[in-house]
């Protein structure tokens, strides 16, 4: 019999292509709500009937279930660049026992990339291992600042000044789940945002550990139930980006 983590791995990477399927057929801009909601709706019931004892936080509906295993999902991040039709968007689906992610999956489906983690076992594209970048001088870096209202534009033009004067290059994609999985691939050497909720990096946190980043404990916080600032580069970076204003060090792995 596979074991319990497997199954939800399983289960997890087949629900988000389902899902997949289910946001992209309800069209752009005036869906986007709709197409959460249906996402959403879709996960919860689909968990829900797979796996009864364990918790559900969607962003949508917040947290409907409890459980020592819990399923925190974001049904659709990047809805801004999804809202007009750009490609940068993907559903995120995280298990978590308390506050420890043990699975992530991520799925962007319009460029066909699943990337996903089981703690202890790797992370992968598309079944490909993957690994974060192994940059160590800032001036070949590349980073992704994410922003929201939550913060002033004071607070995150410290950090690009920061970064730029340090010599790396800024980039700002729409969406923190998909800049986060970039720093596993290796695509990116750094994704920073002074606040964000834990439905848009759960995921993430599993896969960015398996891949050997280095990230901020975001969870450390009782599990930070009202969001908190998220940092995760390139080992090789930990150190030169240890004092960015406003953001948590990024701690490389034990
Ligand atoms: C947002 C995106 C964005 C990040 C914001 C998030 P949403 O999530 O991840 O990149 O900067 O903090 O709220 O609204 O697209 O699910």
């Amino acid at each position: 019999m596979t074991d319990p983590l497997q199954h939800r791995l399983d289960a997890a990477l087949r629900l988000a292509g389902v899902a997949s399927g289910r946001g992209t057929l309800k069209g752009w801009q005036d869906w986007v709500t709709e197409a959460d909601q249906t996402i959403e709706r879709f996960l919860s019931a689909s968990l829900a009937a797979a796996f009864p004892d364990d918790g559900f936080q969607g962003e949508e509906g917040g947290v409907s279930r409890g459980g020592s295993l819990r399923w925190v999902i974001d049904p659709i991040d990047g809805t801004s660049n999804y809202a007009r039709g750009a490609n940068r968007f993907c559903i995120s689906i995280a298990c978590l026992e308390g506050n420890t992610p043990l699975i992530g999956v991520i799925a962007a489906p319009t460029v066909g990339e699943t990337v996903s983690a089981r703690r202890g076992q790797g992370a992968f594209l598309n079944g490909a291992a993957i690994r974060a970048a192994e940059t160590s001088d800032p001036r070949q870096a590349i980073m992704e600042v994410g922003w929201s209202r939550r913060r002033s534009a004071a607070e995150y033009l410290a950090v690009c000044e920061r970064v730029l004067g340090g010599g790396s290059s800024l980039r700002h994609g729409g969406s923190g789940a998909l800049g986060l999985v970039d720093v596993a691939i290796g695509r990116l050497d750094g994704y920073a945002e002074l606040h964000i909720n834990l439905w848009d990096v759960a995921a993430a946190l599993a896969i960015l550990r398996e891949a050997g980043a280095a990230v901020s404990d975001f969870l450390a916080a009782d599990g930070a139930p009202d969001g908190n600032g998220i940092f995760a580069c390139a080992p090789g970076l930990a150190e030169v980006w240890s004092d960015l204003p406003g953001l948590p060090r990024a701690l490389t792995a034990d």
